[in-house]
């Protein structure tokens, strides 16, 4: 038997669950129902990210204390994961007093190790509001190009990264008012102290490939910076021991939770929290989105081995969802809440489609909502709960066969397609694992068609051949749902309750069902309804917040504000701009900085193997996962520049003052990758 021990990412208390989050904690919840099916010990620990900037200012603005705003939020996450099925060994918080004492040991150990320095920084201070303002509360103009109302961290215009307290006329978010610029001392962790041991793990099978390779081509062929690991207060989390007034920043005490939830849960029960965390035998499973994994590959390992707690058996990483091929939208009604698909739909049904979706590789997955209804429907409503529905009522009153008739082999053969299920669970590819469970369905249903209990029933001198007709069929289906029942474990529920034996094991899938009572059947599984799935597109929308309606004027009424905002440039000639090469690119892979929010980078192609790496400000504009496949217009010779997070080696052109509004050019239909443009 394994000892296991799962996390999926904390989520943050400031906000909702809804179906994006739904893909991992679904995710993971399936694997974890798999290997207790398989008779390991493997636990589901979570809990709620509470603290930081963001909750601080939710809580100040609603005039109350954080703690009353986290424990509602916690609730909330809670129902909502339970309406989903989603079972949780522990579900715990950030905000406790056991990931405080965590906390502090393993800052302990980063102390011992001598990985912690002290700088002081510049940084931007609301007098008004009393507090030092993250990058995102601070916006002016940018420092370089001029930009108006740019961010505090890089430009969206022209993809300057700089300090907030480079910008020019910075203003406040929180209070309106102008900044100070004060000095702060703030603690970092200098992680390339251990750059040799974090070169082996990411490399050494623990994470997906493609996240390995991109570790090791974009951050580790270089030196890892410190990692600045302090903020000053006031600040919702908790206050550096050993630098009063200080306290860690968010991201370091987040993924400490997943120790401190498990503790709070050994503790309630009398068992020790190391025996899952320092004892060699358990593996740890981490599941996570690729938006977040510069964190949990190598700041997590970092502290992990530093402390001497189990690293990571393997952190699985998953991407983002998209809804009919678009990110999910507020005005669209696509960025639908957990709590909203509950009040219309099954949660069986996401469980199955988002099953049926995920591999193992670090992909996308889109919800198409056609594709939606038309898989469930036919799937799991037309091939597998058929089964039942089509032979239960007719031994009702026998029971099933008291041996297990001739099936022409088809037991059997399901049994024998169990370990090939098994090992598609165990690589997370669940596409792979419900299509062969389908496939097999397709078998079984032909032989009740060929068999028609529904006739045979007719014929009193065929009691007999009905009585194990029906036993084949239910006993085919049971198969199928321990197959499942991982992804839907209420059919499984209700499998057992059926023939009055609870489905327990893998291993039931091996031997037939006989002589058993057989209750009376009821419903499990409606068909989607379409209606219900357009009911919540509309509800999703009505409720996002309304944006104001454009005035009514005549067509083409574009104004002139742009041009008042930014004159025309100087006249040049046409050899001037013939200096400029600019070309058609292909955006072949566009990934998030972690360490700043609105840079987003892009590697594109000019055809062939050439590749340019270019960091463009566009995160508050574009999704990265969007930008993969367009087509987009660049400036192929500018000098390249080096920048914060490795060297810039051209621009995309865009139109827009910045921020959200951005609007990369691109050509029309039939251009081609290193193309010239005149
Ligand atoms: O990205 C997020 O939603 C974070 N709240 C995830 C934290 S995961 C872990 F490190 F706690
Ligand atoms: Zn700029």
């Amino acid at each position: 038997m394994r000892q296991i021990l799962v996390t999926s990412a904390l989520p943050y208390a400031n906000g909702h669950i809804h179906i994006g989050h739904l893909v991992e904690y679904l995710q993971t919840d399936i694997w974890v129902r798999f290997q207790k099916l398989r008779g390991h010990r493997c636990v589901y620990i979570c809990a709620d990210d509470t603290h930081g900037t963001a909750i601080m200012i939710r809580a100040q603005q609603e005039g109350r204390e954080e703690e009353a705003v986290i424990a509602e939020m916690k609730e909330a996450h809670e129902r909502d994961f339970a309406g989903f099925d989603i079972d949780f060994t522990h579900y715990g918080s950030t905000n406790s007093p056991e990931n405080r004492e965590i906390c502090h040991l393993i800052w302990k150990a980063l102390r011992g190790a001598d990985m912690v320095v002290e700088r002081e920084i510049e940084q931007l201070y609301d007098v008004e509001k009393e507090t030092f303002l993250a990058d995102r509360f601070v916006r002016g103009a940018c420092p370089r190009c001029k930009s108006p109302d740019q961010p505090g961290d890089n430009c969206g215009n022209c993809g300057a990264t700089f300090s907030p307290a480079d910008l020019i006329d910075p203003v406040s978010t929180l209070s309106g008012t102008k900044p100070e610029i004060r000095r702060a001392t703030h603690l970092f962790v200098q992680i390339e102290k251990l750059h040799g041991f974090l070169d082996e793990w990411t490399q050494s099978g623990t994470l997906p490939t493609e996240s390995a390779n991109y570790l090791k081509g974009y951050f580790l062929h270089e030196p890892l910076r410190d990692w600045d690991i302090s903020r000053p207060g006031p600040y919702f989390g908790f206050e550096i021991p050993d630098s009063p007034g200080n306290f860690w920043y968010v991201w370091y005490d987040a993924p400490i939770g997943y120790i401190g939830s498990t503790k709070a849960w050994c503790d309630a029960r009398g068992e020790n929290y190391e025996d899952w965390w320092r004892d060699p035998e358990t593996e740890i499973h981490h599941f996570i989105g690729k938006d977040i994994q510069y964190f949990h590959t190598l700041f997590w390992p970092a502290m992990l081995k530093t402390a001497g707690y189990n690293l990571p058996r393997f952190v699985h990483i998953h991407g983002f969802l998209t809804v009919d091929g678009e990110k999910m939208s507020k005005s669209r009604g696509t960025f639908i809440r957990a709590s909203k698909y509950l009040e219309h739909l099954d949660p069986a049904y996401l469980r199955y489609y988002y099953a049926s979706k995920l591999n193992s590789r670090v992909e996308d997955l889109d919800l198409n909502l056609d594709e939606f209804v038309s898989r469930v429907n036919s799937d799991l409503v037309g091939k597998v709960v058929n089964l039942a529905s089509r032979t239960a009522k007719f031994v009702e009153r026998t029971g099933l066969s008291a041996t297990y008739p001739n099936d022409g082999g088809l037991f059997a053969e399901f049994a024998a397609q169990g370990d090939a299920i098994a090992a598609s669970y165990e690589a997370g590819d669940f596409h792979k694992a419900t299509r062969a469970i389908i496939e097999l369905a397709e078998k079984a249903n032909p032989y009740i068609e060929a068999s028609a209990p529904w006739e045979l029933r007719r014929d009193p001198e065929k009691a007999g051949q009905l009585q194990d007709v029906c036993t084949i069929g239910l006993n085919l289906f049971r198969q199928l749902a321990i197959y499942l029942s991982p992804v839907l474990p209420r059919l499984a529920h209700q499998c057992g309750e059926l023939l009055n034996a609870p489905l327990e094991s893998w291993a039931d899938s091996k031997t037939p069902l006989t002589g058993t009572p057989v209750a009376k059947f009821q419903h499990m599984l409606q068909r989607v309804d379409p209606t219900k799935v357009e009911a919540i597109i509309v509800e999703s929308r009505e409720e996002a917040p309304v944006a104001s309606a454009p005035p009514a004027g005549p067509a083409f009424d574009d104004g002139d504000q742009p041009l008042k905002d930014e004159p025309l440039a100087d006249e040049i000639t046409i050899d001037d701009f013939g200096k400029i090469d600019l070309r058609v690119a292909r955006v072949v892979a566009a990934d998030e900085v972690p360490e700043a929010r609105k840079l987003v980078r892009l590697t594109l192609s000019l055809g062939g193997d050439e590749r340019r790496t270019v960091f463009a400000g566009i995160k508050a504009a574009y999704e990265p996962a969007d930008l993969v496949g367009r087509l987009v217009v660049m400036v192929a010779n500018l000098a390249p520049r080096k920048m914060k997070f490795g060297v810039s080696e051209g621009m995309v052109v865009a139109a827009g003052p910045g921020g959200e509004n951005i609007f990369l050019l691109a050509p029309d239909s039939g251009a081609r990758p290193g193309q010239r443009v005149h």
